[in-house]
């Protein structure tokens, strides 16, 4: 099976499960698991942040920083196709207790410009602007990316409001690899950066909240008041540490593997920044996933007529080859 559905589906390599059977663990909620804290340690040094913490998923990543920057009643700014808006089960809402203010987007990367008119100031009416969500990349805009000048200018200007800046890096080293800036340029003007272990990265368990150590200590709290207090966690840390070692190089290969399914597809390559390529079909999309199953091809109907299709290490050169060649006879036919 070719699957094209989502970075998330990659299998641990040999030598993640290698460090994860010889991980030395403790429990980590007593801070007491070496791997998980060298893991934190490395995380922080690579991200350019006073601290870093290790939690399940990217979605408890996200919910802890946007609890941290806001407090109830507030709003949140992001863009109209974020994965805080769309795929994390409202809990901006529920466990922050804040309304998500989407602006509407092409492609969900956000202007200041953008930005400006929806923030509201604290007064009688309006819940007041708390915090901005950058989604870099952006997963439903189809791997897009912020001109490094744009994040700058949104940290700058929203930190001359009072507001916190954090972005979703889900796929960040993504972003790495394509625009050829270190991850602590990237992310040096956000308060909070959440990136994932477990999507193109390869890991099987695991993101990364990375910030001031004040806000992670905070974090920790969050963390366990989710049920994110882990044990001996050190076993999944220790996958999570030989990702960030090996898998960033090879990400310019999903890259260009996206781009031959992009044009098999017809988008234009030269749009696609990333990993994941997002196209309309005309026929019902139940059949067409089906039709594509039956060649042992698997990808993601996510809404109206679109389809995504994301590459990883566990789909080859050679598979996405064969993947272009079936789409493209399924949309030609
Ligand atoms: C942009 C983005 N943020 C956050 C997440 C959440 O990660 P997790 O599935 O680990 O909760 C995802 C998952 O696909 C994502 O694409």
């Amino acid at each position: 099976m070719i699957d094209l559905r989502s970075d998330t589906v990659t299998k641990p390599t040999a030598s993640m499960r290698r460090a994860m059977a010889e991980a030395e663990v403790g429990d980590d909620v007593y801070r007491e698991d070496p791997t998980v804290n060298a893991l934190e340690a490395r995380a922080a040094e690579i991200l350019g942040k006073p601290a870093a913490l290790f939690v399940p998923t990217g979605s408890m990543g996200n919910a802890i920083a946007i609890k941290l920057h806001t407090h109830h009643g507030q709003e949140v700014i992001c863009d109209d196709k974020a994965h805080i808006l769309d795929w994390e089960l409202a809990m901006t809402a529920w466990f922050s207790g804040c309304l998500a203010r989407p602006v509407p987007t092409r492609d969900g990367i956000l202007s200041w410009s953008a930005i400006e008119p929806v923030i509201k100031n604290p007064g009688g009416f309006n819940a007041p602007t708390a915090m901005v969500n950058l989604e870099h990349p952006h997963n439903m805009g189809g791997g897009t990316l912020y001109a490094i000048a744009a994040i700058d200018e949104i940290c700058q200007r929203a930190h001359a409001r009072n507001l916190n800046v954090h972005m979703d890096g889900a796929r960040l080293f993504n972003a790495v690899a394509r625009s050829g800036l270190a991850p602590a340029r990237i992310v040096a003007n956000v308060d909070t950066v959440m990136t994932c272990l477990s999507k193109g990265l390869g890991a099987p368990v695991g993101s990364l909240l990375a910030g001031p150590a004040d806000l992670i200590t905070r974090a920790r709290i969050h963390r366990k008041q989710l049920g994110g207090g882990m044990r001996q966690a050190g076993i999944l840390a220790a996958a999570g540490l030989v990702a960030l070692a090996e898998s960033p190089q090879r990400m310019h290969d999903d890259h260009a593997n996206a781009r031959l399914l992009a044009e098999a597809v017809g988008v234009d390559p030269a749009t696609i920044q990333t990993n994941i390529v997002i196209f309309e079909i005309q026929s019902n999309p139940a059949e067409f996933i089906a039709h594509l199953q039956s060649e042992a091809i698997r990808a993601s109907a996510i809404g109206g007529q679109r389809i995504r299709l994301v590459t990883h290490y566990d789909v080859s050169r050679q598979d996405c080859e064969r993947a272009a060649s079936v789409l493209s006879g399924l949309l030609h036919s």
